[in-house]
């Protein structure tokens, strides 16, 4: 049973993730956002007895693959074959507790979402248009969402796609697009008519308007309650809900070859297709008023969960629709935007291999600082923060104590409690506080909060420890410590059941050391969880210290990312104004002959060259010093340079002329060279 009121009408939750694209593996951000704290909620569920299945699965159709697929010369079966099992790999380790994690690319997701969009054809819930779309005539295709790419009327980003635009975050209509661009060849796409079914999402305006914005009121989150809100007021549009391409699943009537059903359209079925793959009971995970239906996402899914998947499950007629949509805000990078094409992120397959057993601090790290109400930043500076000054100090260092004065003292044997103080019912009377207090956060989706409910318990047991101090205690008073131990043990336990949802693997680990079952929730808040005379097993640290050097291989690894970034993103400069010949044939450049090359005294970027010029010699001194550190090496190399330069003087060194070198995308200088050797001081032109 839950605390709150509203959820005891419940029986059971079908609880769901956003499904994540199959064209890249996840990162911290979908994490935060999404997976850590549905599987809080499904952890937790569990623990108060509720039936719960957590659903989740690889979203294997849309643009963004085929685009991927195309790119890398391998077909989309392929990518989605090599992200899903990564991902699915990574979301196991992390011990994100799905009933299942399956693929819209399977089977029963073709039937499902088929015969979906086939029951609402045949009952007329579509409207029928042809439209003109954007067609390139030299790939011979229509260019839908992703495949068009344009000016953002609203922000003016150069960027945009043809389905939103991610700079400024409004949804858009490839027509939206100022200088449309095809994304396949980059040739300016043409208008051509096509058919395609769309839902009306006009005629749901009215119960969609009462149900999100009346009897939703004060109880969805209120980013996600104003983002419905904007939508609904400006007025609902129809939507397609089918594409010209051939990655999908096919539209199942007649006239729709070489359609495929939205990515938008199909995704969302597939948590009713991966439940039917779950249980041949499924029905009654969606069909039932006492089951409750919760979607985690992440804030750029808020419209299609809560106005266009409502709108499809109240069209077929037969579905609950969800009771809760606890989307989150986004989850910054060091201050940066997450990108997977600029590989700025933190993948959780490369967390997991470069921190091997530390899977709970990453939970712990995400939830604390989860984007609940509002974008916030992963730091991996604050990552180790967190880590060594609560996980470790606070938390490891209270179940450390007690458990090693437990052995000092009693050789693991749990001691025995005698007559209590003020203290001590003090301290029982509080720690019965929490098992309520961190379930009602958790139950209206305040992770954050729930977790720090959690570490104020450990914090009640290392207050208490340090007022009490049983390792001066024992020594005049062993009645009294053994009654301090025990309580501090009965704290310890509780930490064990309360501490499950956040942070599985170190929950199991401490109940190993305690020689403690799983527990439902509401035995925790008790102060006889463990049994005078019961054993508790030799301590192991909970958690441990995180250094500086594992902290900034990983600040590295994201500098090199921002680096690399910026050289791919580098472009040559634009072509300077025309100039004419004559002027051209003013500048008198030679190629000479290098006799000596020094370094410049006092001057870390110049060195200076002797050149055989075929007329004698010259000197001129050039600005190359950093990216020829043995200039020796120069000597006998032939340079072009600029022989009609006044000379000028550069640190005490008269320099005539000038020598040319070309710059790179890095930014390093190249000294330019003829071809082959020819006679110095002979002329380029
Ligand atoms: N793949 C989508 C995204 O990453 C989410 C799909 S959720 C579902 O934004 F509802 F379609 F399943
Ligand atoms: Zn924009």
């Amino acid at each position: 049973m839950l605390y709150t009121e509203k959820d005891q009408k419940y029986k059971r939750y079908t609880v769901t993730t956003a499904l994540p694209y199959a064209n890249g593996p996840v990162h911290i951000g979908h994490l935060a956002g999404v997976y850590v704290p549905a599987d809080i909620y499904a952890r937790y569920l569990r623990s108060c007895g509720e039936d719960v299945i957590l659903i989740g699965g690889s979203d294997e159709h849309g643009v963004p693959i085929t685009i991927k697929a195309r790119k890398e010369g391998v077909t989309p079966q392929d990518i989605v074959d090599r992200y899903h099992n990564i991902i699915k790999d990574s979301f196991k380790e992390l011990g994100v507790s799905f009933d299942i994690y399956s693929r819209t690319s399977c089977e029963e997701h073709a039937k499902t979402s088929s015969a979906y969009f086939k029951k609402l054809f045949e009952e007329g819930k579509f409207i029928e248009k042809v439209s003109e779309q954007y067609y390139d005539e030299e790939a011979k295709q229509f260019l839908a969402d992703r495949y068009i790419t344009g000016t953002c009327p609203h922000c003016g980003n150069e960027r945009a796609y043809g389905d939103q635009c991610e700079a400024c975050g409004t949804s858009l209509n490839a027509t939206d697009l100022i200088n449309p661009k095809s994304a396949l060849s980059g040739s300016k796409p043409v208008l051509k008519e096509t058919k395609h079914w769309f839902l009306p999402l006009d005629k749901d305006e009215e119960w969609l308007r009462q149900w999100i914005l009346e009897d939703h009121k004060g109880d969805w989150k209120t980013n996600v309650y104003g983002q419905c809100k904007s939508w609904i007021d400006a007025g609902l549009q129809p939507r397609a809900v089918t594409r010209d391409l051939d990655w999908g699943v096919k539209v199942p009537v007649e006239g729709a070859e070489g359609k495929v059903l939205y990515v938008w359209f199909d995704a969302p079925i597939g948590y009713i297709s991966f439940t039917k793959q779950l249980t041949p009971d499924w029905e009654k995970w969606w069909k039932d008023d006492e089951t409750k239906l919760v979607h985690f996402i992440g804030k750029d899914n808020i419209v299609f969960h809560c106005i266009i998947f409502p709108a499809m499950l109240k069209a077929e007629g037969s579905f609950i629709l969800p009771a809760n949509v606890p989307a989150n805000e986004f989850l910054n990078l060091e201050g940066d935007k997450i990108s997977t094409s600029r590989n700025w992120a933190v993948w959780l397959h490369e967390y997991l291999r470069d921190f091997p057993g530390k899977q709970d601090v990453l939970r712990y790290t995400l939830c604390s600082n989860a984007p609940e109400t509002k974008d916030n930043d992963f730091t991996w500076k604050d990552f180790q923060l967190k880590n060594n000054s609560e996980l470790v100090a606070i938390l490891g260092n209270f179940v450390n104590r007690t458990l090693v004065l437990t052995h000092k003292f009693y050789q693991g044997v749990v001691p025995s409690i005698g007559e209590l103080t003020d203290l001590d019912r003090q301290t029982i009377e509080e720690m019965k506080t929490f098992p309520e207090r961190i379930g009602r956060s958790i139950e209206t989706y305040r992770f954050r909060e729930a977790l720090a409910e959690l570490m104020n318990l450990a914090r009640l047991g290392n207050k208490y420890l340090t007022e009490t101090e049983p390792w001066k205690l024992v020594k005049t008073d062993s009645e009294r410590t053994k009654t301090v131990m025990n309580l501090s043990l009965q704290i310890c336990a509780n930490l064990a059941l309360l501490c499950e949802p956040f942070l599985p693997f170190s929950a199991e680990k401490l109940r190993n050391m305690l020689n403690l079952e799983k527990l439902e929730w509401r035995k925790a808040g008790n102060a006889e969880l463990l049994a005078a005379g019961a054993i508790i097993n030799n301590p192991e640290l909970l958690f441990e210290k995180i250094e500086d050097d594992a902290i900034n291989a990983q600040i590295q690894r994201l500098q090199d990312a921002k680096k690399q970034n910026e050289l791919n993103a580098w472009q040559p400069n634009a072509v300077k104004q025309e100039v004419a010949f004559d002027d051209f044939g003013k500048v008198d450049i030679r190629v000479g002959t290098v006799l000596e090359c020094t370094k410049v005294p006092k001057a870390d970027k110049l060195l200076q060259f002797k050149i055989e010029d075929g007329m004698g010699t010259r000197t001129i001194v050039s600005g190359i010093a950093k990216f020829y550190p043995n200039p020796e090496e120069l000597v006998g190399k032939q340079v072009c340079f600029i022989a009609n330069f006044a000379p000028r003087k550069l640190k005490g060194v008269e320099s005539q002329g000038m020598i040319l070198s070309a710059e790179d995308k890095d930014g390093r200088l190249v000294l330019v060279t003829p071809s082959q050797l020819v006679t110095p001081g002979c002329s380029i032109g």
